[in-house]
C-alpha cells in the first residue's frame, strides 16, 4: 500500500539523547536508528568539578536553585563537548526521589483503575496529591480466598517540584525535554528486555543504590538505599585520614579484592559494600513475601558506576547464592568498534541514559 510519510519518515532519521543527570555527573548517549537496530552515534559524561570532595552534595544541593544553575551549566558544557545532531532529550528521574508502594485492587479495567488510583493514592503517599507525579504499573495477578481476581499495582510517586527541576534544567541547557523517565524503567528496558530470568539490577550510584527487579522487561519492584559510591569512597576518607580525592583514587585502583597489600583497604571498604549487599537481600524478601507465586530471584545484575569497582563481582557472589552478572547496555546498539576497548567499563555508566534513548529508538 502507498503510505504518504514513508518518505517523510525515512528523511528525518530519529535522533534522540539521553541524559542521566546524577548526584556527580552527567552521562549522555546520542542513539539513531542503525542497519538493524538502535545505533550509539555519540557519549559523554562529565563529572562535576567538586564531585568528589563535595560528593554527597554537588548536585543535590540542598538549595534547588543551586542545584539547577549548577546541573544546567554542566549539561551545557556537556553539549558543548559532544555537539548533537539533535536537541530532542528524554531524562531519568533517579529512583531515590521517588515513593513507591504496593497496592491491591480488584479486577477492573485501566479507565476504571485510574479513577479508583487517585482516591487510594491519597491514603498512602506521603505528600498531598495535588504536589505528585503519579505512574503506575500492574505487576501481579491473583485470586482471593473467594475466587475473585485481584491484581497488585506498584505505584510510584514523584514530587512534582522535582519533575519542574528537570524542566528548567533542560530548558536552561537549551535542550527539548520530550520526555522524564523513572531510571527504574530505563534500567529494566535496556539491562533485561525481553530476557525471561527474574533479575534484580542493582544499580551503585554516587549517593545512593537503585534496586529494581525485573521480569521478561517488566518492572516488578522497586527500592533504594542511601549507602552507595560515595559511602565507600567516604569510609577511606575517615579511616586512613586522607582526602577524598585520593580516597577515590584509591578505591578505584584497588577495590575490594583484598589479598595482600590491599587487605587492609579492603577490610575498610567492604562492610559498606555489605550494607548494600543486605539491603538488596531485604528487598528481595520483601519481594519474595509479598508475591509467593512469583518466580524467585535468578540473578543480580551489578550497574551504576560503583560496578566498576574491582573485585565486587567477587564478593556479591560470596554473599547471594546467585549468579552476579555486570549491565552489559552496549549489547542493543550497534557502536563504533574503535570504543570497544573502552565498553567494559562504560557498560554500567551509561545503563540510565542508554535505556532512556532506547525507549525513542528501538
Ligand atoms: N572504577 C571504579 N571503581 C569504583 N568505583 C567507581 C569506579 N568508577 C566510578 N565509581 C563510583 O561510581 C559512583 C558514580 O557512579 P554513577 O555515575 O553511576 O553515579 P551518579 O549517577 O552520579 O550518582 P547517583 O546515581 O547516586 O545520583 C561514584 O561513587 C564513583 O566513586
Ligand atoms: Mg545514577
Amino acid at each position: 500500500m502507498f503510505n504518504p510519510f514513508k518518505f517523510l519518515k525515512q528523511s528525518v532519521a530519529p535522533d534522540v539523547l539521553g541524559v542521566d543527570i546524577g548526584t556527580t555527573s552527567i552521562k549522555a548517549v546520542e542513539v539513531v536508528a542503525g542497519e538493524r537496530g538502535p545505533r550509539l552515534a555519540n557519549y559523554a559524561y562529565l563529572a562535576s568539578k567538586n564531585s568528589v570532595s563535595r560528593a554527597n552534595t554537588v548536585l543535590q544541593a540542598s538549595s534547588l536553585k543551586l542545584f539547577e544553575d549548577d546541573a544546567a551549566n554542566l549539561l551545557k558544557e556537556l553539549m558543548k563537548k559532544m555537539k548533537p545532531n539533535t536537541d530532542r532529550a528524554i531524562a531519568s528521574i533517579p529512583n531515590f526521589l521517588t515513593f513507591s508502594t504496593v497496592l491491591t485492587f480488584p479486577e477492573m479495567s485501566d479507565s476504571e483503575l485510574n479513577k479508583s488510583m487517585a482516591y487510594q493514592a491519597k491514603q498512602y503517599i506521603p505528600m498531598p496529591i495535588s504536589e505528585v507525579v503519579l505512574e503506575w504499573v500492574k505487576i501481579g495477578e491473583t485470586e482471593n480466598e473467594n475466587g475473585a481476581k485481584e491484581q497488585q499495582i506498584l505505584l510510584i510517586s514523584v514530587p512534582r517540584e522535582e519533575t519542574a527541576k528537570y524542566q528548567n534544567i533542560f530548558k536552561k541547557a537549551g535542550l527539548s525535554l520530550g520526555a522524564l523517565e523513572i531510571e527504574a524503567f530505563s534500567l529494566a528496558r535496556c539491562l533485561v528486555g525481553e530476557d525471561k530470568s527474574m533479575t534484580l539490577i542493582v544499580d551503585i550510584g554516587s549517593r545512593a543504590t537503585a534496586f529494581v527487579i525485573v521480569e521478561g522487561g517488566k518492572l516488578r519492584f522497586m527500592g533504594h538505599t542511601d549507602f552507595a559510591g560515595a559511602s565507600i569512597t567516604q569510609a577511606l576518607v575517615s579511616a586512613l585520614n586522607i582526602n577524598p580525592v585520593r580516597a577515590e583514587e584509591l578505591k578505584r585502583e584497588r577495590g575490594v579484592a583484598g589479598t595482600g597489600p590491599n587487605y587492609e583497604l579492603s577490610t575498610i571498604m567492604i562492610p559498606f559494600l555489605d550494607v548494600i549487599i543486605e539491603e538488596a537481600k531485604r528487598v528481595v524478601r520483601s519481594y519474595e513475601t509479598q508475591f509467593v507465586l512469583a518466580p524467585k530471584i535468578e540473578r543480580v545484575m551489578l550497574s551504576g558506576g560503583g560496578a566498576n569497582l574491582p573485585g565486587i563481582e567477587k564478593h556479591f557472589a560470596r554473599q547471594f547464592e546467585l549468579p552476579i552478572v555486570k549491565a552489559a547496555p552496549f549489547l542493543r546498539f550497534e557502536y563504533s568498534p574503535i570504543i570497544e576497548p573502552v565498553v567494559g567499563e562504560l557498560n554500567p555508566m551509561l545503563s540510565v541514559a542508554m535505556g532512556l534513548a532506547l525507549r525513542e529508538i528501538s
